[in-house]
């Protein structure tokens, strides 16, 4: 079972009244979300226990962290470990969000650290790739995405790999309410699915939930997620309005029987 995903990146958002009404208005919107069907909040490090606290005993509803160190622990002041997320039961983690690459120059070398020891603790990674604006104009976004995801996936096994959650986010449509069409998404996630297969398996390949990102909203998000290779997104500005990031899961997919 291919699982169907709407996730929510809230970035640096959010007073922690805020953080609260939001996760309380969300619940108050019923959804039918079931094994194959989820929603996946990564919220700021201060409000992780609060989001655990209020979403608990709440099927298909999970909490993410939004980045993690690529050690255990240690001398990284300001750092969060895989070993702390771990330690209060948090099961997801956003790796590579363009954001983190820019402004914090983070390399690919890095994120493959990041997602082993996120691997390591059991923390599921929602890795992040996607091209930049010139990288699309001179029609080199495939080279360039199949380069994020060999240097810092391949090193995976195959069970690894199997149920890995990959989120590709256009540089040029985050936050820009420029959307990639639902053809462009579909030709991007089918490509995603085919390097996969090449180095594992169609198997592996078929079981990896491939999530867009990049100004989601309620008015596009059906015609994306219907696509073939979109199992869900990875939203943004969407996410911080309960109604509209409602509409947003309720427009997912089932679950894909793929085996
Ligand atoms: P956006 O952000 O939905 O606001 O474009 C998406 C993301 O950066 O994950």
């Amino acid at each position: 079972m291919r699982r169907q995903i709407a996730a929510a990146n809230w970035k640096m958002n959010c007073t922690l009244e805020q953080a609260e009404t939001l996760l309380e208005d969300l619940l108050q919107l019923e959804h039918d979300l079931s094994r194959s069907r989820l929603v996946i909040l990564a919220v700021p490090f201060p409000y992780l226990m609060l989001a655990k606290d209020i979403l608990h005993g709440k099927k298909g509803y999970h909490i993410a962290a939004q980045n993690i160190h690529t050690k255990s622990h240690g001398a990284h002041t300001g750092e969060v470990s895989a070993e702390m997320l771990r330690s209060i039961g948090i099961d997801y983690a956003v790796i590579g969000h363009s954001e983190r690459r820019e402004e914090f120059g983070e390399t690919h070398a890095q994120l493959a650290e990041k997602v082993n020891i996120a691997l390591e603790y059991n923390i599921k990674p929602i890795f992040c790739c996607g091209e930049p604006f010139e990288i699309r104009e001179a029609g080199k976004e495939k080279e360039y995405v199949a380069k994020q995801i060999e240097d810092s996936l391949f090193q995976l096994d195959d069970l690894q790999m199997q149920h890995f959650i990959i989120a590709y986010e256009p540089v040029w449509a985050i936050g820009t309410g420029k959307t990639a069409s639902p053809e462009q998404a579909q030709e991007m996630h089918a490509f995603i699915r085919k390097i996969i297969a090449d180095r594992y398996n169609a198997e592996v390949a078929s079981l990896v939930s491939i999530l867009y990102g990049g100004s989601v909203k309620q008015s596009n998000a059906a015609s994306i997620f219907h696509q073939p290779d979109v199992d869900g997104g990875l939203v943004g500005g969407a996410s911080l309005i309960a109604a509209d990031f409602s509409t947003i899961i309720d427009a997912l997919k089932e679950g894909l029987q793929v085996t």
